[in-house]
């Protein structure tokens, strides 16, 4: 009924709340890479049962943040001034900086943050949530780093899960033994996204530095049969393919490996490359339709969003460090804009302080100028078919 170009237009009007919510994962509710920026997702990877389980999280006090978040974003692009009468829809929370990996364009990866690696506190994490809760709709669990190096992480899914938070993680599944499997069905996440980037280990290994491509099947295989085996609905289950120019040859073959094993879709994403002018690690793919950036008149490389003046998801979501650092959004892997710190501030004292105002209004005048802007996918389709 939709074709691409209808849900694009569509979904950038944002007409409607009620559509937006079901099309969370398409729309509002970005299955956040996460790393962030999964605005537009086409049509192709709507799924009913996970459309309905996270229906089941709505409650009115959420949907009154929600329309209260939205109409002050509406408010704020007619006016230019910034005005937020809401919370925050989504939050992601890192579960850890740590990671067994060292994926080229991947600050954990590169160990190289300036920031200092540990671990989310379990306690912390439930006070956090204790406060937000009651607005919260979609909690991430991921920023930077692997998930399941937290010893605590399925213990604060379970948590959130408890509260009716609609819950995601993203892993890069080399610690889904068998018994952790079962844990994270038991845990009742709601979607798992399995990072797969390469049907080859010699391809694989290219992004997934030090990576074992048999260790994410055998860790897949493990979580379809658990699911299968508790007869559960969740986790919403899919491979994520970054496509990048050494693997977007291996885009069929995907799909037939994401069949074969039994996970419920296989989402290509666009990757964000920091040096996208140079790609000094020739990442960028071959194929358009799979890069976020594209030549201007003169042949220089430059960001497909163009970049106005406004940020739905500055509005409607925020991150939060293992330490509790609140920064505006995952394009700042590095907490470079920290909009606050939750252990001398509270949640919602945070969200509406001057360091945040500040930062909505300096978008408000010239989004280009904001360092972790100037690369960011925002209102840009970052999954593609
Ligand atoms: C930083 S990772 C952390 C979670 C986990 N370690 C993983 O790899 O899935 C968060 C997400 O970013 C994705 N990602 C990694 N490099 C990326 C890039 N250059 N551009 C866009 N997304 C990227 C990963 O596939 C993952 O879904
Ligand atoms: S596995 Fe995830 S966190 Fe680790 S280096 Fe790769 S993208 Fe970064």
């Amino acid at each position: 009924m939709f074709t691409n170009k209808t849900l694009n237009r569509f979904e950038h009007s944002r007409w409607s709340m009620a559509v937006l919510f079901v099309n969370h994962g398409h729309g509002v509710f970005p299955a956040f890479n996460p790393l962030c920026s999964v605005f537009l997702h086409p049509m192709a990877y709507f799924n009913w049962n996970d459309s309905i389980n996270f229906l089941t999280k709505l409650r009115p006090r959420r949907l009154w943040n929600a329309a209260k978040v939205y109409s002050s974003f509406q408010l704020t692009k007619l006016t230019g001034n910034p005005v937020q009468w809401g919370y925050p829809i989504s939050i992601s929370f890192e579960p850890t900086t740590s990671c067994n990996l060292r994926c080229p364009e991947c600050p954990s990866g590169l160990r190289a943050f300036t920031r200092p690696t540990g671990m989310l506190e379990d306690s912390f994490f439930k006070q956090t949530i204790d406060d937000i809760h009651k607005d919260l709709l979609y909690l991430i669990f991921y920023f930077q780093g692997e998930p399941f190096l937290n010893p605590d992480f399925l213990k604060m899914v379970k948590y959130a899960h408890d509260k009716n938070i609609y819950t995601a993680t993203s892993t890069n599944a080399h610690y889904l033994t068998d018994e952790k499997a079962k844990q994270t069905v038991e845990s009742g996440l709601d979607r798992l996204i399995i990072s797969i980037d390469g049907t080859t280990q010699d391809v694989y290994q290219q992004y997934r530095v030090g990576g074992k491509l048999e260790k994410v099947l055998e860790g897949a295989r493990n979580i379809v049969k658990w699911k299968k085996a508790l007869n559960s609905k969740t986790p919403f289950i899919f491979f994520q393919f970054l496509v990048v120019k050494p693997n977007e040859h291996q885009i069929e073959e995907v799909k037939k490996l994401g069949k074969e094993i039994g996970v419920d879709q296989v989402r290509f994403k666009t990757a964000q490359v920091y040096d996208f002018e140079n790609d000094p690690h020739q990442l960028i793919p071959v194929n358009n339709k799979y890069s976020r950036y594209k030549k201007d008149a003169s042949g220089n490389m430059q960001v497909k969003s163009g970049l106005g003046n406004h940020c739905w998801k500055l509005w409607h979501a925020n991150v939060i460090t293992w330490d509790g650092l609140v920064v505006p959004c995952c394009f700042d892997k590095d907490a470079t804009h920290q909009l606050g710190n939750l252990k001398t501030q509270s949640f919602k004292e945070t969200w509406h302080n001057d360091n945040y105002k500040q930062f909505r209004r300096e978008l408000l005048t010239s989004r280009k100028n904001i360092d972790i802007c100037a690369n960011c996918s925002e209102g840009l389709t970052v999954w593609e078919n």
